[in-house]
């Protein structure tokens, strides 16, 4: 069996993570011919744009991808390819987990989290104009449909994995209208679920309990800005960006992806960990069926950091990316 898969390499460290991951899945016996496209300003001279829409097509075609981080310009300069990517291809919903895993020196021990991002609006939408000379204006949007769609992906995800509860985080008391219709999609959702625990915290709260208390939390499901912010805090508490994988899913398509960027200060050096992005594509073979090949990348990658002796500069180890990827390609038992 062998699959067809689009790989986006992107920039930075992107290069270096996407080779470390394709050397993992060959090892694990993964047929996979991938479909390489670029995107990104390097492109930009040839195509005018850094998302040409053979990169869409590809993915259209494929229906699956893997993808390296693309460098979006702050303030000026081209929208972000990634907010592109899930408009274009309606990946409504950004999953990432975050589990401890050992040998990492982090305040916690046993984290199992899961953060759904709903992916496709919020400010996130990058609707904004200035006003005048010096005001500028965001616009937060928030819909019914893409509301319920996210927070019946996190019901439907917490079933299927046999998780308790699932807490909808908002800031309804202040954004009444808002996060007030995704709260009020997100209970009307929950009473489709009594088999599942449903509970609601505003997010400031939330950021503090989740360094007080994590385990409190099981799956979380947000609108957009939100998701990106806790998401990254949730890395934090596993060990670190270098750590926390991700999946962007629609109704179609499918792309995986760390959550982390494309390291710009660390890129070319082979110092980047690729374990975020072997994680995801643990995630992408598990969606393509290979569960056995996930387990066997993910529990290779477990024992290398039981055994300790091979860690990225980020985990406080001296290893290079080629090393660690060697390392866990030695121990698929
Ligand atoms: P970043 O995640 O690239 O880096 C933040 C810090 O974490 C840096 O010190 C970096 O060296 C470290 N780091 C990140 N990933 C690492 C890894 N795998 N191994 C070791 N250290 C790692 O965030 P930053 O600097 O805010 O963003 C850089 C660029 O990436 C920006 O242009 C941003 O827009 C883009 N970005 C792209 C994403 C994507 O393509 N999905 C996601 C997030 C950011």
């Amino acid at each position: 069996m062998s699959y067809n898969v689009t790989l986006i390499p992107g920039d930075g460290i992107g290069p270096e993570i996407t080779g470390s991951v394709r050397q993992v899945i060959e090892a694990a016996g993964v047929n996979i011919n991938w479909d390489i496209v670029e995107a990104g300003a390097a492109v930009i001279p040839e195509y005018g744009t850094p998302l040409p829409e053979y990169v869409i097509e590809s993915i259209k075609k494929n229906k699956v991808a893997l993808k390296g981080p693309v460098t979006t310009p702050v303030g000026k300069g081209f929208r972000s390819v990634n907010v592109a990517l899930r408009k274009e291809l309606n990946l409504y919903a950004n999953l990432r987990p975050a589990k401890s895993l050992p040998g990492i020196n982090t305040r916690y021990e046993d984290i199992d989290l899961v953060v759904v991002r709903e992916n496709t609006e919020d400010l996130y939408a990058g609707v904004e104009h200035m006003v005048g000379q010096d005001a500028a204006e965001s616009i937060k949007i928030i819909t019914r449909e893409a509301s319920e769609s996210i927070v019946r992906f996190a019901f439907a995800y917490a079933l299927k994995h046999d998780r308790k509860k699932v807490t909808a985080v908002h800031k309804a008391n202040i954004m009444k209208l808002s996060d007030g219709l995704f709260l009020e999609c997100a209970r009307q959702v929950a009473s489709q679920y009594p088999e599942i625990d449903y509970e609601e915290a505003i997010v400031d709260a939330t950021s503090m309990k989740l360094v007080q208390d994590p385990k409190t939390f099981d799956v979380m499901v947000m609108p957009n800005l939100y998701g990106d912010i806790i998401s990254d805090l949730c890395a934090g508490l596993i060990g670190g960006l270098g750590l926390a994988p991700g999946a962007n899913i629609g109704t179609e398509y499918a792309i995986f992806e760390s959550v982390h960027g494309s390291a710009p200060d660390i890129a070319g050096q082979d110092l980047a960990n690729p374990l975020a992005i072997i994680q995801s594509a643990s995630l992408m073979l598990q969606h393509l069926g290979e569960h056995k090949a996930a387990e066997t990348i993910y529990q290779a990658m477990v024992r290398v950091l039981q055994e300790g002796k091979y860690k990225t500069k980020d985990l406080g180890g001296s290893s290079t990316t080629t090393e660690l990827t060697e390392a866990i390609i030695a121990n698929m038992g």
